[in-house]
């Protein structure tokens, strides 16, 4: 009888990026010049430290707490294990805010070794969010590039950590090898949901079915499927097959 062999966990702990750059997103910013009474100093912008974490167990309650008060889904228990695949590890991630938790991203990817034109490798977005508070700063343009970039341009998995449950040898800890690129995106948002599917589309998808029932326990109920068929053209790159 075959056994089948449990995925080499990753260790994913310390993986913060380094302080993103927002301006490079969208340079109008969001503090202008405030001018305080009687100062000189005239230009005055906070920056604000911004970077983006790895989702581990030891931070999947504060991805919960994000998710429940944003979108009005109740995910399962599953969703918040599958959502730690280590292979997802530069796609899924938390957003801090200074040392403050605001957004996550949450993605899965469909189709990945398929060959067929039909079912392209695609980066599918289950949820997207950032807290009413810290919208408009080009916080959650920065969580869905990056993880558009890293779908793109798959990065090496982090180094595997050795498993409690047995001897490990230096070489059973292989790295798993890098996923191959993934060109192209797609998200539901649901239907009178204007700000999202603006935002995507700012991005470079576009609206192409209406989804009936997606939502089952939300009205209205029906979904638009925002897709992004070449993402390297989305990020400014160039385009998927010049
Ligand atoms: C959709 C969502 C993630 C966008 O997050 P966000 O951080 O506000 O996104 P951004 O700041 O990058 O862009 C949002 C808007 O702010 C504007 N903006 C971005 N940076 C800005 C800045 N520095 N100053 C002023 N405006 C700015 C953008 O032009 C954009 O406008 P648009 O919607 O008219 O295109 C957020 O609204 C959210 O969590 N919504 C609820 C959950 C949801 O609907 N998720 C999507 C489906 S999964």
């Amino acid at each position: 009888m075959a056994s089948t062999k449990p995925a080499t966990p990753y260790s994913t702990a310390g993986t913060v990026s380094a302080p993103l750059n927002l301006d490079s997103l969208a340079p109008k910013g969001e503090h202008q010049a405030v001018q305080l009474n009687g100062s000189k100093r005239k230009n005055y912008r906070p920056v604000p430290k911004v970077t983006l974490t790895s989702l581990t167990p030891n931070n999947s309650g504060t991805l919960r707490r994000i998710n429940s008060v944003v979108i009005p889904i109740v995910y399962s228990d599953k969703f918040y294990k599958d959502v730690l695949d280590p292979s997802l590890d530069d796609i899924n991630k938390l957003l801090y805010y200074g040392d403050i938790p605001v957004g996550a991203i949450c993605c899965r990817f469909e189709n990945l070794g398929s060959t067929s034109a039909a079912k392209q490798p695609t980066l599918v977005i289950l949820t997207l969010a950032i807290l009413a508070p810290y919208r408009s700063q080009s916080l959650g343009t920065a969580l869905l590039t990056t993880a558009l970039r890293s779908a793109l341009h798959p990065t090496t998995p982090p180094p595997p950590i050795p498993s409690t449950d047995k001897t490990n040898t230096r070489a059973s800890l292989v790295p798993a090898p890098p996923r191959k690129p993934v060109r192209r995106a797609m998200a539901h948002v649901q239907v009178g949901n204007d700000d999202a599917q603006r935002f995507y589309e700012r991005l470079g998808f576009k609206k192409t079915e209406t989804v009936k029932d997606y939502y089952s326990k939300m009205q209205p109920r029906d979904a638009v499927l925002m897709v992004c068929d070449d993402i390297a053209a989305a990020l400014g790159e160039t385009p998927n097959g010049a």
